[in-house]
């Protein structure tokens, strides 16, 4: 793969795909941490005297404007980041993207509004793609993938658009990349894996293709549940994937036969309802519960206590550890313990430890921790478990070409 250095890029229109899919409270960005992690690439451009054009999706628009999705919160505080104004064009590739980008001078940034304002970004078809690729192109003379978090979707900007223009890949995936390669090929051990998360379906491909590499995998989260009814056990309201009890139960056995560990929380914490993640209200009817007597009418909404220390006993010896996914609701201080205990366990061991995801690098943050203290804090989160489940991804093959 060319990198930046491999373009000639002084006063050439480029093109840089991030991922700026931010976590927003109304207009208030509350995790900053993927524009600052491709501030560096955009500022090497900006010294190399590039006119920057830098565009992103944020959330799940329907492939039409919708103000709640807009990335003009992010154009301010990359503005910030960078210390130097952010232009934001308020569409894509319409009259403000072409007035926007051809008023910038030498060493000039700006921001175009979210990608997936337009159907044809995220479109199954290869032409609907590829005529927004065309207008994204007539934009920009080079192109620069930086969006890590968005490589394993064959979208216009991420797939299309590279192959019609001059490539290379900007320095954070090059760094993700690296990083995940060190899960991926020698990897140090013991070689433990924490997955959490809400759904075990999100998870297969990675158990799966794990089951072969990691030598524990320790389970949190709300998947813990389809496993703890697959052994039999009750779960009371939580939340239960009933389709994908055969495969967990497979996974059990195959760990079995493969001296993989796995590991189960042995308590957690309980409610009748769902916590107020908007006012955060104390939760009155708060317990903590044996894993295997989740009792009638309530939901396991965090690992327990015990559960959190045998997770730290069993993540202190590793050499190498992968982290996906929360072990609760982190967003409510009642339910954020479990998590807050894994991430105290990756600080407190001597391993080279990989925060993925958006979820669980942003509670690490949200939640105070130092992130400079972790080995890496990956930005992608479904792209970083399906590097892991080993599939190639559409945004990396388009940038070896
Ligand atoms: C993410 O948050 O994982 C990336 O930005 C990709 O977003 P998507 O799952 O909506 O494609």
């Amino acid at each position: 793969m060319k990198t930046i250095e491999d373009l000639d890029v002084a006063g050439k229109r480029v093109f840089v795909r991030a991922d700026l899919n931010v976590p927003l409270s109304g207009a208030a960005i509350t995790d900053d941490g993927r524009i600052r992690a491709v501030a560096p690439t955009i500022a090497k451009l900006v010294q190399a005297g590039a006119k920057v054009i830098v565009a992103s999706h944020l959330g799940r628009p329907k492939g039409e404007p919708d103000p709640q999705f807009s990335l003009a919160p992010v154009a301010v505080r990359l503005g910030e980041i960078l210390g130097r104004p952010v232009a934001f064009a308020t569409d894509t590739v319409g009259e403000s993207a072409k007035a926007t980008v051809a008023a910038l001078a030498d060493g000039e940034v700006t921001l175009l509004e979210n990608l997936r304002f337009n159907a044809g970004e995220t479109a199954k078809d290869d032409a609907e793609r590829g005529a927004f690729a065309d207008a994204l192109a007539e934009l920009a003379d080079l192109y620069v993938g930086d969006g890590f978090g968005a490589v394993h979707r064959k979208h216009a900007s991420v797939y299309d658009l590279p192959a019609r223009l001059p490539h290379a890949v900007g320095d954070l995936i090059a760094t993700e990349v690296a990083v995940l390669k060190r899960l991926t090929e020698d990897v140090a051990r013991p070689y433990v894996v924490v997955l959490g998360g809400s759904k075990v379906s999100d998870k297969v491909g990675v158990i799966d293709n794990l089951l072969g590499k990691a030598d524990r995998i320790v389970i949190g989260g709300g998947m813990v549940f389809t496993f703890l009814k697959a052994l039999g056990h009750e779960v009371g309201n939580s939340l239960l994937q009933e389709d994908q009890i055969p495969v967990v139960l497979e996974y059990l056995e195959r760990a079995k036969a493969n001296g993989v560990e796995f590991v189960l929380p042995v308590d957690a914490a309980v409610s009748g309802s769902f916590p107020d993640l908007k006012t955060k209200a104390p939760v009155e009817d708060f317990a903590v519960v044996a894993a295997d007597a989740i009792p009638a009418g309530t939901l396991g909404l965090d690992i327990g206590p015990r559960s959190a220390e045998l997770f730290a006993e069993k993540l202190a010896d590793a050499a190498t550890v992968f982290w996906n996914g929360p072990m609760g609701v982190f967003e409510h201080p009642a339910f954020a313990e479990g998590t807050k205990a894994v991430a105290q366990a990756l600080l407190d061991s001597d391993a080279f430890t990989v925060v993925g995801g958006g979820d669980s690098a942003a509670a690490v943050r949200i939640l105070g921790f130092d992130e400079t203290k972790f080995g890496h804090i990956s930005t992608g989160g479904g792209a970083s478990l399906e590097y892991l489940e080993g599939k190639s991804l559409p945004g990396l093959t388009a940038l070896e070409g």
